[in-house]
């Protein structure tokens, strides 16, 4: 089941059949992947089960909406049509602000564009002393946020982030600022899974940079002095987020870093 499974995702032109075939199985049959070689057979509703979903996957729905779920560091968020599936390159923005909140008595955070709140969730889980803010726009997603964010302690604000009064109230008080926003150039060719996203979450204007003067802004006006700010961008961009940082006589410490496939890809700055 598992060679004919990957073998139709291969010719859909998916990167990784093997794996999707895997996690779908594993999905259908709710057994572990590391445990599906100790299964022999399988009720036939799973056979049906999984053809459907395999079906899915070769129209490039993304893996996690089949699953209803994206992994994130520690913890998994659910995700599905409406909200921004997390990426494994955002996960690096956590380690950018650990030590800041893990060195402060009673950290705040804030996650501005917080989308399924993969990152506020993942601040909470790692450092659970601090208190943990997160702001999302869109109404789609943030009834995911909402969803996810439930039983935690993560705080959700429905807001702008280009709006000056959005969480006004924390001007100042706040250690770190991670954000994720969309930054994807309007005219970009993307991957067939990558337009199951919602657009207000990837595309922002011709150059990608929309959002990024506010963002900066706010996150000058919430940090106080030694705070941290960690900001995902476009490896198209390479140090032009930064250079906003560096002519900005708020910030010090400016340094663009690399992610996994040592593309440029955020931004590490402290709040003078
Ligand atoms: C690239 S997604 C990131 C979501 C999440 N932080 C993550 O890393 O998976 C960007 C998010 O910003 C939200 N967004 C776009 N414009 C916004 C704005 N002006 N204010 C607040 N959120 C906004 C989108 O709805 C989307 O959820």
């Amino acid at each position: 089941m598992l060679d004919e499974a990957a073998a139709r995702l291969a010719i859909a032109g998916i990167d990784t059949p093997r794996v999707d075939a895997e996690l779908l199985l594993s999905h259908v049959i709710g057994v572990r992947r590391s445990r599906l070689l100790m299964i022999d057979t399988v009720h036939p509703s799973a056979v049906v089960a999984l053809d459907r979903l395999l079906k899915r996957r070769v129209a490039r729905e993304p893996l996690q909406h089949l699953v209803g779920r994206a992994p994130f560091r520690h913890i998994q968020v659910a995700v599905g049509p409406g909200v921004f599936v997390p990426r494994p390159e955002t996960e690096l923005l956590v380690d950018a602000v650990l030590p800041r909140l893990r060195a402060v008595a009673e950290p705040v955070a804030v996650d501005l564009c917080s989308g399924s709140g993969a990152l506020a969730l993942a601040v909470a889980d790692e450092v659970p002393t601090a208190r943990v803010i997160a702001v999302e726009l869109d109404t789609d997603a943030a009834n995911w946020l909402t969803r996810n964010a439930r039983g935690t302690r993560v705080e959700v604000v429905v807001g702008d982030v280009t709006d000056p009064g959005v969480v006004r109230d924390l001007t100042g008080r706040v250690d770190a600022v991670v954000c994720n926003p969309p930054y994807v150039p309007d005219a970009t060719e993307v991957s067939p899974e990558v337009r199951f996203d919602p657009k207000r979450a990837v595309f922002a204007g011709p150059d990608g940079l929309a959002l990024m003067p506010d963002v900066i802004a706010r996150a000058a006006e919430l940090l106080r002095p030694g705070g941290v700010l960690a900001l995902e961008h476009d490896d198209t961009h390479a140090t032009v987020v930064a250079d906003l940082l560096d002519t900005d006589d708020r910030w010090q410490d400016v340094l663009d870093r690399r992610d996994l496939t040592d593309r440029p890809r955020y931004v590490t700055a402290v709040r003078r």
